[in-house]
């Protein structure tokens, strides 16, 4: 049995890019037709496409928007405007390395074209052909992630995740929910906690509702009550995503993540971290040096649809923390599970 329930945030349907706007959900299901490079750099920069691997897979497609109506006559000049436009949408936001992993590997496919002679119009085709290709891997580096983690996992556990590692970030399955998605294919019984995750409610908005749809046992708690969830031994295992992890081992996932470790390796529960190769970036040497993403205030001051704060209050609003190395028990990647401090063997 296969989980049908499934959401596809991203798809490329006659030409067009068609989002489904997170932003919206769980309330409304409303899809954004982008036809530019400059729409999909706003639909990443206000997270209605979010979640590593989606950004990645929404700016490899605004890439191709972006590029194809050049005029570029020669491929120096293709190659330029390529650059150009990745420059551009490399800059709607800065923490998750798979916008950066998709950039780097559309160039890298027109450049090993450089002496091919190909024209502009196959050029162009290349770098859609690649957008597509990102996507379809990207569904089944998911599948096996959780292949990876439900050995880790056994029937009737408690797990607890933190945001939105789901579905909706991915193209299929999710990273850290992939396990629970074939959890459910063969038959366990998974109780999943969802933490809310202020200040954006990615968990209670985004991982509650498709896990929900998906007829997953899912309990929503507040980013508060982990430490009481896990004091009462409901949870046996947390099991998270991540945009960035660093050589070290360090991982930046969103905020609150690096509290929930420190809760687990206090309760004595192991923490895993599903992470696709393209999530893992070796040429950043250590957590410290993981560009963090400070938000509008008003995502706290305003965060629930009204007032919630004083006028004029200060606020600091880092979009993601750093979880140290030592505090993770593995990291899965699509090659296997690894010592965080191992984690350059996933690429070898
Ligand atoms: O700000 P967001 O919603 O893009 O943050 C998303 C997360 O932090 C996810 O946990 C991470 O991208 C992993 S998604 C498989």
């Amino acid at each position: 049995m296969t989980i049908s329930t499934q959401i596809t945030p991203v798809k490329w349907e006659d030409d067009v890019l068609v989002l489904l706007d997170q932003t919206r959900l769980p309330v409304e299901t409303i899809y954004l037709h982008l036809t530019t490079a400059e729409e999909v750099w706003g639909a990443i920069r206000r997270l209605e496409v979010r979640g590593a691997p989606a950004i990645g897979m929404a700016a490899a497609y605004g890439l191709y928007l972006g590029i194809r109506d050049s005029e570029a006559q020669t491929y120096e000049q293709f190659w330029q405007e390529l650059n150009r436009q990745a420059d551009y949408l490399g800059t709607s936001r800065p923490t998750a390395v798979n916008l950066f992993w998709a950039l780097d590997r559309i160039k890298a496919r027109v450049e090993k074209e450089k002496d091919a002679a190909l024209s502009i119009a196959e050029l162009k085709a290349a770098v859609l052909n690649e957008a597509l290709a990102i996507q379809a891997e990207d569904a089944e580096v998911c599948r096996t992630i959780g292949e990876h983690l439900l050995t880790l996992l056994q029937d009737g556990m408690g797990v607890l995740t933190h945001c939105n590692p789901g579905a909706l970030a991915t193209a299929a399955y999710g990273t850290a929910t992939a396990p629970f998605y074939l959890a459910k294919e063969r038959g366990w019984n998974l109780k999943v906690y969802a933490d809310e995750t202020r200040p954006v409610l990615q968990g209670a908005r985004l991982t509650a509702y498709e896990l929900q749809r998906a007829g997953i046992d899912v309990t929503l708690i507040c980013d508060n009550m982990a430490a009481m969830v896990m004091a009462q031994g409901k949870v046996q295992a947390v099991v998270v995503g991540t945009d960035r992890v660093a050589a070290n081992g360090d991982v930046a996932n969103k905020i609150g993540t690096y509290g929930v470790a420190v809760l687990a390796k206090a309760h004595g529960i192991p923490f895993y971290v599903a992470a696709p190769l393209s999530s893992v970036d070796l040429a950043t040497p250590t957590g410290a040096d993981i560009p963090i993403e400070e938000r509008p205030a008003e995502e706290i001051t305003h965060g629930l649809g009204k007032q919630v704060a004083p006028d004029g209050i200060k606020v600091y609003n880092p979009a993601f923390d750093v979880t140290p190395a030592a505090y993770i028990t593995a990291i899965v990647t699509e090659t296997g599970i690894f010592k965080p401090e191992e984690i350059a063997k996933s690429k070898q």
